[in-house]
């Protein structure tokens, strides 16, 4: 199931970085999906639920990418449908990933993902009470932002966030 999905946020994600070709069976791929079931003390898939219906997924890894300390969480893919969007699900889903996953944590946005960055530092300002860093990194076709910030276990909200399987 999160292979379907992550083929339609790839698909959003061509808008940002249009170098995203689908291979010859018409399907993007994500060769790690494999890895969040064979390392499940590092990576952790989690479906969006919204009444029953699925709503978006959710992929993060401990250790970061722009991160040297190897504990780090990082949020890896994070996905909300259209059909979903700018109702609170996508901060409700993120709010519930930072809870069950307690400690320090990076997202990383394309400075090209307009909608996404903005998403992205209302929701952990909001969370942190601004108490975050933010930094540059070189990436192409755009240079990527990086928020740095840490989450503490709080009480669990009304949002489903199951994991999957
Ligand atoms: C980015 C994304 C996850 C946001 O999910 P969402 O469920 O629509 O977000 P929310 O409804 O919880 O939005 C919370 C707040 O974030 C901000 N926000 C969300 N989407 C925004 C957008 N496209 N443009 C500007 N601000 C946005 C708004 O302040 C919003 O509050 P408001 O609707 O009351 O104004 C979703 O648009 C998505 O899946 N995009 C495609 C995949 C993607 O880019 N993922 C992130 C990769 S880093």
């Amino acid at each position: 199931m999160l292979g379907n999905l992550l083929e339609l946020y790839i698909h959003d994600l061509s808008d940002v970085f249009p170098g995203l070709e689908l291979g010859p069976d018409g399907r993007f791929g994500y060769d790690k999906l494999p890895l969040y079931w064979s390392e499940p003390e590092r990576r952790f898939a989690f479906i969006v639920r919204c009444g029953g219906q699925i709503a978006g997924f959710v992929l993060a890894t401990r250790g970061s990418p722009a991160a040297t300390d190897p504990e780090v969480l990082d949020v890896a893919e994070f996905f909300v449908l259209r059909r979903y969007r700018r109702s609170g699900v996508g901060r409700q889903a993120a709010v519930l990933l930072w809870q069950r996953l307690p400690g320090k944590w990076t997202v990383r946005v394309s400075e090209g993902n307009a909608g996404a960055l903005a998403f992205w530092r209302g929701v952990v300002a909001g969370l942190t009470g601004g108490a975050l860093t933010e930094a540059t990194r070189p990436g192409h076709p755009h240079p990527w932002r990086v928020l740095s910030f840490e989450s503490e276990p709080l009480a669990p909200a009304e949002a489903h966030l199951g994991q999957d399987p």
